[in-house]
C-alpha cells in the first residue's frame, strides 16, 4: 500500500453470472488511492468481468459496491464515470474518422460537460473542440503522453489509440483508472513510455489497475497484486513481498511446470525457400527488404525483432495476403509414389533411372528390370506399377490465399484486435472452425459433424473454457477466442506452420501449452516459423531464430548457441552479420 491508505474503492460479495457460467463469485476487493493493483488470473478467470462491473457495462447479482466508504449504485458506464472510474478496454472505442479532440468530446452531453468543468473549477470553459485540444495537450505536459490533438484516430498506431482512450477518461475527471491488458498490443518501448505515464498519474494521487497476463511487468509496475482463480478473488499480495513462482502457483492452484521440452530436429528437410523478397506495408513503404531464408521441416525457426519491423508484412506475403515485389517463395512438396508415364521418359532412360535405383514398386520395395524383356517392363510402366517420389517445386508468388491454404500453408497471426481477423463473434465455436476449414465442396452446409469433432478436440487439447461447442465465439474470455484462432490453424494439420503472436493475452498455462502444441507439430515433421516477443520462449523453443531489424535480416543464429544480448543487439542492428 502507498500514500495515506484512502480506500476508495471497495467491493463486497460480488457474484455474476452468465446462465449456467459462474463469471464472478463472493468477489471482495479494495483499492487505496495512489496506488497501482495489477490483477492476475488465467484466462477465463473473470478478470474483465469484475471491472465491467465496477464501469457499469454489467450489473452483479449479488453483492455491493462502496467508494471511499459509502455504498453506490453503479447501472451504467455513465454512472461508473460520474463516481470517477473510467476504464479502457480491450477493443477500443474510438470513431475513426474523428480527431483525437473530437474523440474525447463524443458521447458527452452539455450536462456531462457542466458537471466536468464544475468539478474542476474551469466554470468558463466552453464545449468545444479547440478547448479540448488545449487539454490534451495540458495532459501530455502533466503526465507525459504523446498524443496530436488533431490527428484523426485513422492515422493513430495502436499505441496513440490507447493513449487516447486514457486521456478520454481522465478528461472525465477518472480518479480510478483500469486498464485491461493494455500492454498486450504495445512494443516494449510502449509499454516502457505507458508505465512511465501510469506511475505519473500514481504520484498525481489516481488509483490505477492494471490486467496483465506477463508476470514481469506485474513485479515492475504494481504495489499490490489481486489473484482471480475461477471467478473468485483468491487473495491480494504486497508485490514487493511475493515473487513471480508464488503468484503462479496462486493463480493456478497447483505447483506448474514451466518448462519447454525441445527435441532435436529429426528428418530435417528443406521445406519453404524465401528468396530475397521484397514486401511493402499497408502506406506503401518497403517493410520487408530482401530477405532471405529456409524453413525446414522438424524444426522451428524462430522470428525475433522489434514488433513492426516487418514480421507481419513477412509472413502475410508468404500466404499470399499481400503482394511480393521481388523475390520468390518456394515450397518443395514431397509427392510419393508418382508413377513413371512413356509420357515423361523413354524406355531407355526408365531402365538407366532403374538402374539408379529411382523406382519401387507398390509395396515400397526397390524395382531394377533385372532379367526383364523390354515388353515386359513396358506392360509395368503401362500399368502404373513403377513408383518414384519427387518433390514437386511449387513457386508460391502470384498464387491466391486460398490456393496457398489448400497446399499445406497456414498462418495463425493473432492481432491487436483478435476479434478483427478471422473470427466472427456472433457466430459459435463449430461455424468458426467450419469457416476455415471446410470449403470444399457442397457437403459444407450438409455435414457438421467433422467440424463438431473437431472443435470438440480443440476444446479439449487446449483447455477452452466454454459452455459448450455451441457458444458464440463473442461470449468466451479474451484469451480463450484466441485459443480457438490458434487451434483452427493447428487441427488442420499443414506442411508449413507460421504463428505470429501465438500466445498474446493467454496466461502462463496456456502460453505453455501452445509452446508444447508447436513442438508437437515439429516432431510431426511440420515446419514451423514462430513469431514471438518473449526472447527467453524464443530461445528455449526454437532451432534457429532469424532476426529482423527494419525489415531486413540481420542474421540467422543457432537458438541453442546464441545469448539473449546478441539477440538484443541484432534487433538494433542494420544489414547481414555473419
Ligand atoms: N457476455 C458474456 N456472456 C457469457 N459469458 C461470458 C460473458 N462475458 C464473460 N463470460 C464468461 O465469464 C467467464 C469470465 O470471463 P472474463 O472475460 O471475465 O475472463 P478474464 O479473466 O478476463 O479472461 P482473459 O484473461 O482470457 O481475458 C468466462 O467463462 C467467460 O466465457
Ligand atoms: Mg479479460
Amino acid at each position: 500500500m502507498t500514500t495515506d491508505s484512502i480506500k476508495v474503492l471497495e467491493l463486497k460479495g460480488i457474484t455474476k453470472t452468465f446462465g449456467s457460467i459462474i463469471a464472478n463469485k463472493d468477489v471482495n476487493l479494495d483499492l487505496y488511492k495512489g496506488e497501482i493493483l495489477s490483477i492476475l488470473g488465467e484466462n477465463g478467470s473473470g478478470k474483465t468481468t469484475a471491472m465491467n462491473i465496477i464501469s457499469g457495462i454489467y450489473t452483479q447479482e449479488e453483492g455491493s459496491i462502496y467508494m471511499n466508504g459509502e455504498q453506490v449504485s453503479i447501472k451504467s458506464p455513465h454512472d461508473a464515470l460520474s463516481l470517477g472510474i473510467g476504464m479502457v478496454h480491450q477493443h477500443f472505442k474510438l470513431v475513426d474518422i474523428f480527431t483525437a479532440a473530437e474523440n474525447v468530446l463524443v458521447g458527452l452531453s452539455k450536462k456531462d460537460y457542466k458537471n466536468i468543468i464544475n468539478k474542476n473549477g474551469e466554470g468558463n470553459k466552453s464545449f468545444n473542440v479547440k478547448e479540448a485540444a488545449k487539454c490534451i495537450k495540458d495532459m501530455c505536459d502533466k503526465y507525459g503522453f504523446e498524443l496530436d490533438p488533431n490527428k484523426k484516430v485513422y492515422n493513430m498506431t495502436v499505441s496513440e489509440k490507447q493513449t487516447l482512450e486514457i486521456i478520454k477518461a481522465l478528461y472525465r475527471n477518472a480518479d480510478i483508472l483500469i486498464l485491461d491488458e493494455p500492454t498486450a498490443v504495445l512494443t516494449p518501448q510502449e509499454t516502457a513510455h505507458l508505465f512511465n505515464v501510469i506511475k505519473n498519474m500514481k504520484n498525481d494521487g489516481k488509483s490505477i489497475v492494471i490486467i496483465t497476463h506477463k508476470l514481469n511487468e506485474v513485479m515492475e509496475i504494481s504495489d499490490r497484486v489481486a489473484i482471480f482463480r475461477k471467478g473468485r478473488h483468491i487473495s491480494t499480495v504486497e508485490t514487493s513481498k511475493t515473487n513471480i513462482k508464488e503468484l503462479t502457483d496462486m493463480m493456478v492452484g497447483e505447483k506448474v511446470d514451466l518448462e519447454i521440452e525441445r527435441s532435436e530436429p529429426k528428418n530435417v528437410e528443406d521445406r519453404l525457400f524465401v528468396n530475397n523478397i521484397s514486401v511493402k506495408n499497408d502506406d506503401g513503404r518497403v517493410a520487408v527488404k530482401n530477405v532471405s531464408f529456409t524453413a525446414k521441416s522438424g524444426e522451428i525457426l524462430g522470428i525475433a525483432g522489434i514488433s513492426g519491423s516487418g514480421q507481419k508484412e513477412l509472413l502475410e506475403a508468404i500466404q499470399g495476403l499481400r503482394p511480393i515485389d521481388s523475390g520468390e517463395v518456394i515450397l518443395r512438396n514431397p509427392k510419393e509414389n508418382k508413377p513413371a508415364t512413356f509420357f515423361h521418359k523413354t524406355l531407355r532412360r526408365i531402365k538407366e533411372l532403374a538402374a539408379q535405383g529411382a523406382f519401387h514398386d507398390p509395396d515400397g520395395n526397390p524395382i531394377n528390370f533385372k532379367g526383364m524383356k523390354n515388353k515386359e517392363i513396358t506392360e509395368m510402366v503401362n500399368e502404373g506399377k513403377v513408383l518414384f517420389n519427387e518433390d514437386e517445386i511449387v513457386p508460391l508468388k502470384g498464387k491466391n490465399p486460398l490456393q496457398i491454404r489448400e497446399l499445406g500453408i497456414r498462418l495463425s497471426f493473432v492481432p491487436e484486435d483478435r476479434l478483427g481477423m478471422g473470427l466472427v463473434g456472433s457466430m459459435n465455436l463449430i461455424d468458426n472452425m467450419m469457416l476455415r476449414s471446410y470449403r470444399h465442396g457442397h457437403w459444407i452446409f450438409l455435414d457438421r459433424e467433422r467440424p463438431k469433432k473437431l472443435t470438440q478436440k480443440i476444446i479439449e487439447e487446449l483447455n477452452i473454457v466454454t459452455p459448450s461447442a455451441s457458444t458464440n465465439v463473442s461470449k468466451l474470455s479474451g484469451g480463450n477466442v484466441q485459443k480457438v484462432l490458434v487451434g483452427r490453424e493447428i487441427a488442420l494439420a499443414p506442411k508449413v506452420f507460421m504463428a505470429a503472436y501465438p500466445v498474446r493475452g493467454l496466461d502462463i498455462n496456456s502460453s505453455y501449452l501452445i509452446y508444447n502444441l508447436l513442438e508437437k507439430q515439429k516432431c510431426d515433421g511440420i515446419a514451423v516459423i514462430y513469431v514471438g516477443e518473449d526472447l527467453d520462449v524464443l530461445l528455449a523453443l526454437c532451432d534457429r531464430v532469424m532476426v529482423l531489424c527494419d525489415g531486413e535480416v540481420s542474421g540467422i543464429v543457432n537458438a541453442r548457441e546464441v545469448t539473449k544480448d546478441q539477440i538484443g543487439e541484432m534487433m538494433t542492428r542494420h544489414g547481414e552479420v555473419q
